[in-house]
């Protein structure tokens, strides 16, 4: 501690990272009394947990870690309401190790368990697995939309694991632990990797900028707004995950106005057209100079707005930056995955408008698309999914 405090009276205090709930001592400046700055403490990226357990599942409503990687099944024929709860059992208890920094049963490399830097694993379930169980689906394959593009090979699934975590070794690990354990069930289907600003490198108030340099985020639902939107009375909610290409090579040779024009908002501030900062509201009656709605009726802004509380959707996105192609061309995009109490009533109409007119729909393709239910959470001694398949 001595030397700590020496360092810190040295002026080095600023970016030190220390654990969680242990005190900074500095020096006073009139003499060497320590005192302590609990508050500057930064957390320990690597040992922070969140709690598996609950009425509600985990990896949804918390400030999403900066890795992901969703795991879509595809169930194996003749696997039942019994199989599938046996397999449930398994892979609850597998998650609610990893989540507290334990090694799963059997872990073939504990050492990597160690560290879950705020690990969540998120189970939904698609329609084919209530089909197996002989339940009805509370959701349904989304319609075709005019706009999509869709590659098999990133859509659908009956079964989907969303394992996020700070760090992409702990992503890692616990994608390697949990796919051998559904394995005797299924194949896997489709793996989508993804991630967002790494922990420290800002705030984490800040709206982050996605891989087409656009503040993404500013009107998502926060604290209070997100329960009407996102759960149910039952502890479900719903999730759509769309994989939307970027044009990144057409969207490069934009002017930034253009940029602004299609989303609606400033590219530099995210401040809507018609104000100045981020967290201005968008006044949609506003006109410019020319007389023509500062917000064009064309951006995805406009188009994408919802105004009452029960309708409107969490957005959960990931970018994805793949291998370039042979010509050098970037892959890269969304895994635009959103949160919401019924897809039919929240995502579907708002996706509808955004296809039939959005400026945006020039720089991003949908490739991807697939629906799943996200049962309620579970008590120490539950598992997920034990309302459905029990
Ligand atoms: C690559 C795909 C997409 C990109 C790059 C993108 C980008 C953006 C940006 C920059 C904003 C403004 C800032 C904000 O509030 O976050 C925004 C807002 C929004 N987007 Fe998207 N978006 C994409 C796809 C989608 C999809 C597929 C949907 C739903 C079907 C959607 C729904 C919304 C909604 C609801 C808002 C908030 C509108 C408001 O009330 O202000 N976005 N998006």
């Amino acid at each position: 501690m001595t030397s700590r405090r020496r360092l810190l009276a040295g002026g080095a205090a600023a970016g030190l990272g220390v654990a969680a709930g242990a005190a900074v001592v500095a020096a006073t400046g009139r003499d060497d009394t320590p005192v302590t700055v609990a508050a500057a403490a930064t957390v320990d990226t690597g040992t922070a947990t969140v709690d598996f357990h609950g009425p509600r599942q985990a990896g949804v409503a918390e400030d999403p870690p900066a890795h992901a990687a969703f795991v879509a099944f595809t169930l194996a024929g003749g696997v039942d309401r019994r199989a599938l709860a046996r397999m449930m059992r398994l892979l609850t208890d597998d998650a609610r190790r990893l989540t507290a920094g334990a090694p799963a049963l059997g872990d073939t490399d504990a050492t990597l368990a160690v560290l879950p830097a705020r690990l969540t694993v998120t189970f939904g379930f698609g329609p084919g697995l209530y089909r197996a169980a002989g339940q009805k689906s509370p959701v349904t394959d989304l319609p075709t939309f005019t706009i999509d593009r869709l590659e098999r090979r990133w859509s659908g699934g009956d079964l989907l694991l969303q394992i996020c975590a700070d760090d992409p070794l702990t992503v890692a690990h616990t994608q390697r632990m949990l796919i051998k354990d559904a394995r005797p069930f299924g194949a896997v289907r489709w793996v989508q990797q993804g991630f967002r600003r790494s922990p420290g490198v800002q705030a984490p108030e800040h709206t982050q900028r996605n891989v087409m340099g656009q503040l993404d985020g500013t009107a998502n639902p926060r604290g209070p707004e997100i329960d009407p939107a996102v759960w149910n009375a039952d502890g479900s909610t719903q999730l759509v995950v769309r994989r939307v290409r970027a044009e990144i090579e057409k969207w490069d040779i934009l002017a930034v106005s253009d940029k602004e024009n299609a989303v609606g908002r400033r590219l530099e501030s995210g401040a809507p057209l018609s104000g100045t900062q981020e967290h201005d509201e968008p006044d949609f009656a506003q006109l410019d100079d020319s007389g023509l709605p500062a917000m064009p009726d064309f951006s995805h802004v406009t188009r994408a707005r919802v105004t009452d509380p029960t309708l409107k959707i969490l957005r959960r996105p990931y970018n994805y930056d793949g291998a370039p192609n042979a010509a050098g061309q970037p892959d890269a995009g969304l895994i635009f995955a959103a949160y919401q109490r019924d897809i039919a009533r929240q995502f579907v109409p708002i996706q509808q408008r955004l296809a039939e007119k959005d400026l945006l729909n020039e720089w991003i393709t949908p490739i991807g698309s697939a629906v799943f239910a996200v049962p309620p959470g579970c008590a120490d001694d539950g598992w997920i999914g034990e309302q459905v398949l029990a």
